[in-house]
């Protein structure tokens, strides 16, 4: 049977060459980086020079980088770290209805805590309209929390409009750019961002590695307390053999990015072609070319509420997509399809495909060959119920 893993969005199989970066700092470089001695040293020049090619990777200075164990815990420091920081400024923040749930539900606590939220809605490709984020903005507002790009739908948000609006309007601005970050462009000085999530695992790197960029001056509280580590923000010592490899899979993603943007572009839109033109009741989520090269997720009209049963079936035969999000894959009905207005049976899930750098073209053939047989056989069973 083959085995083809197309929910890259969910996390990716490790780059080989990062592999080869990790290695000696789980053993023979093993030290603390906050210790004195020479093993220490060693450890922390690793960790410093991990930091510094980052920082080069997003355009931003080695001291604004903070590294954490996630794009989760990145998401909790900025938001909650951001708010209490500036809780005398005020109250209000701005978030997009479609954000991963770590800032949804950061900001679901927030609200118990006395904060107020607006949910900013997406028009029916899921692209937020700049319009109405200017009018969202209060005198008390203190921080807009807007994702690069969705992990659902890849619909890539106006990242470069947010920030001028947010800095002409003295309003901090983080982003998250989980599913962005060495897959397309991403400049935090040039789009006025000043805070950003990224993490490794979805760029060839290390799971449970993720850093969070704070510009300087941006006024942010610490949410994990400790011994004092990255600058006080984020005690708790370094995992360095999984920094070092963060860092060498974001050079490798940014040095190959161009050739990789295309190569996916094509890959993605034949998978979104062939399945529109074969597939008469197929539509698309999200936006059909303001899209990350490597996303497509794509409903069924004839058969909503399906997609957990071609999920598990497609599954069965070597193929591994998903309906949603990998956080979300339990839950019910998706927030984001619900946001771009599909019903609630539609958004109990979609087909979302997610190519990667190991994704070849005779992995996307294989499924294009595959899926309308698979529905044919679905439908045949589900009809006789
Ligand atoms: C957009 C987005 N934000 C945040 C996260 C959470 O990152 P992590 O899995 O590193 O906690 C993910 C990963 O699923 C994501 O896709």
């Amino acid at each position: 049977m083959r085995n083809i893993y197309l929910d890259n969005a969910a996390s990716t199989a490790m780059d080989e060459r990062v592999i080869i970066e990790m290695m000696p700092y789980f053993r023979d470089e093993a030290g603390n980086p906050s210790s004195l001695h020479s093993n220490g040293k060693k450890a922390h020049e690793a960790l410093e020079k991990a930091r510094a090619d980052i920082a080069s990777c997003l355009n931003a200075e080695p001291d604004e980088i903070i590294f954490t164990s996630s794009g989760t815990e990145s998401n909790n420091l900025a938001t909650k770290g951001c708010a209490f920081a500036n809780r005398k400024k005020g109250k209000h923040i701005i978030i997009s209805q479609i954000e991963h749930e770590c800032v949804t539900n950061s900001c679901t606590w927030l609200k118990e805590q006395g904060f107020d939220v607006t949910y900013l809605p997406v028009d029916s490709e899921g692209l937020i309209n700049t319009g109405q984020l200017n009018d969202s903005i209060k005198p008390d507002t203190i921080l807009v929390s807007i994702m690069h790009a969705n992990n659902e739908i890849g619909v890539i948000e106006p990242v470069e409009a947010i920030g001028k609006i947010c800095r002409e309007r003295d309003i901090y601005f983080h982003t998250d750019a989980c599913q962005s970050f060495g897959k397309i462009p991403f400049d935090v000085k040039k789009s006025n961002i000043d805070m950003a999530t990224i993490n490794a695992h979805k760029i060839y790197g290390p799971k449970g590695v993720g850093a969070l960029y704070v510009r300087r001056g941006v006024n942010i509280s610490a949410w994990q307390h400790g011994g004092g580590q990255e600058s006080g923000i984020r005690s708790g010592t370094e995992n360095v053999p999984g920094i070092v490899g963060f860092a060498k899979a974001a050079k490798l993603s940014i040095a190959e990015m161009f050739p990789e943007m295309n190569r996916l572009i094509s890959l993605r839109d034949k998978i979104i072609d062939t399945i529109l033109e074969q597939m008469p009741t197929a539509y698309l989520n999200g936006h059909r070319n303001i899209r990350i090269p490597n996303n497509v997720n794509i409903g069924f009209r004839d058969f909503e509420g399906q997609a957990p049963n071609l999920l598990t079936t497609l599954d069965a035969m070597g193929i591994a997509v998903s309906t949603g999000s990998a956080c979300s894959s339990k839950k019910k009905s998706s927030h984001v399809l619900l946001a771009i207005g599909r019903n609630p049976v539609q958004a109990i899930g979609a087909l979302r495909i997610s190519m990667g750098r190991f994704t070849t073209e005779s992995d996307v053939d294989y499924f294009l060959s595959v899926l309308p047989e698979v529905m044919k056989n679905m439908r045949s069973i589900f009809s006789r119920f």
